[in-house]
């Protein structure tokens, strides 16, 4: 038997460790062969774009972030389906089961987020035997508690709070910081609480500038005369829109950012604070991965290689608690994972005096 593998999506740390477990679980536990697909599932466009994978090429690339494999991201999983290198349009699944069949594949394994998930969904819906590892730094995919890459992306956060912490109260400064997550706002919620952030805002609960210059005053005013304020990338204001680099449109999905700087000047022109604004922006995709990355992303490559075994293709392998299961792709393509805004991490939050910008 002969495995393919891609990572498609944007990078995140802990992709090589997975491409590690699967080449090593299939060939040392089930002795078949690993194909690395490149570029993610444009290496299974004509013509393809392949290499081996065996234990002694993939030696050494466990700490390594990015992926060994190449990927694309920014592209909407429907053009990606759609379009051929020439532009014009291809019936998909028929190429990719052609493509298998020329490189004497039996099956794939599609290493990614919820675009790729969508993608490696509508493929099986085709007859094409494949399973899903799901990584991003989001933290948002639906059916997973956890994805890899995410905690080394909080631990990169926090560090910048740690840092940031020391030039604030120095120079008794307010400084907000822009993180990563798209729809979601696990990074900013994670690291806001581990970085001993005052001021923590998410998509998933609207702010009003006023509550968030209220809490900054009355720190100032107890004596703590400066702020931390983290803000994820799709937070907005009550009754506001999401702030936007690049419109959903075409070929492109929409690339979020801006809203750490509004959020500085409405604060620096509500009160009579020095305000800087530090957006840390790609820096959270990269790095070695942690070590819970580096092991939950060895389960998971371990476990696809499982299923692959039981042919219980069209499935993705989940984190349930402390242990590795696998659910229906169906189920893990509905709709992006949020935080619950009354959930417990949020009242714990809350409970120290953390403000979210709301009463
Ligand atoms: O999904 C991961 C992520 O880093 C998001 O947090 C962010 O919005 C987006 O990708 C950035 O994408 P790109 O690398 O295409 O700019």
């Amino acid at each position: 038997m002969k495995i393919g593998v891609l990572t498609g999506g944007g990078d995140c740390p802990g992709l090589n460790a997975v491409i590690r477990a699967i080449v090593k679980t299939a060939s040392l536990k089930y002795g078949c062969r690993v194909t690395g697909i490149e570029e993610g599932f444009e290496g299974l466009k004509t013509p393809v774009k392949t290499r081996l994978l065996t234990p002694w090429t993939i030696r050494g690339i466990l700490p390594i972030g990015g992926t060994i494999l190449g990927t694309t991201s920014g592209r909407k999983p429907q053009q990606i389906k759609k379009l051929a290198g020439d532009g014009k349009p291809i019936n998909f699944s028929k190429v990719v089961k052609e493509n298998m069949e020329m490189l004497e594949l039996s099956c794939l394994i599609s290493i990614g987020g919820d675009g790729t998930m969508g993608i490696a969904k509508s493929l099986h819906d085709d007859g094409i035997p494949i399973i899903g590892v799901p990584k991003t730094i989001d933290n948002d995919i639906p059916g997973t508690d956890r994805t890899f890459g995410f905690q080394t992306a909080v631990n990169t956060a926090t560090e910048a709070l740690d840092k940031l912490h020391t030039t604030a109260e120095s120079h008794h400064r307010v400084i907000v910081v822009e993180v990563m997550g798209r729809y979601g706002g696990w990074i900013a919620l994670e690291a806001g609480i581990s970085g001993g952030a005052d001021v923590i805002l998410i998509p998933e609960i609207p702010f009003q500038i006023e509550h968030i210059c209220k809490t900054i005053i009355k720190r100032y005013e107890q004596g703590s005369r400066f702020s931390i304020v983290i803000v994820a990338e799709g937070a907005k204001a009550a009754g506001g829109s999401r702030s936007v680099i690049q419109a959903n449109k075409g070929r492109s999905v929409e690339r979020l950012g801006g809203i750490g700087n509004q959020v500085g000047e409405a604060i620096a022109g509500m009160t009579d604070m020095d305000v800087r604004v530090t957006v840390l922006g790609h820096l959270q995709r990269g790095g070695s991965p942690t070590p819970f990355d580096r092991l939950l992303a060895t389960r998971f490559g371990a476990e696809a290689v499982n299923l692959v075994a039981q042919k219980r293709f069209g499935e993705m392998v989940c984190l349930r608690g402390n242990e590795i299961k696998s659910i229906p792709l169906a189920k893990a393509t509905r709709k992006v994972k949020c935080v619950p805004s009354h959930g417990a991490l949020v009242k714990t939050a809350e409970g120290l005096g953390i403000s979210f910008g709301r009463d």
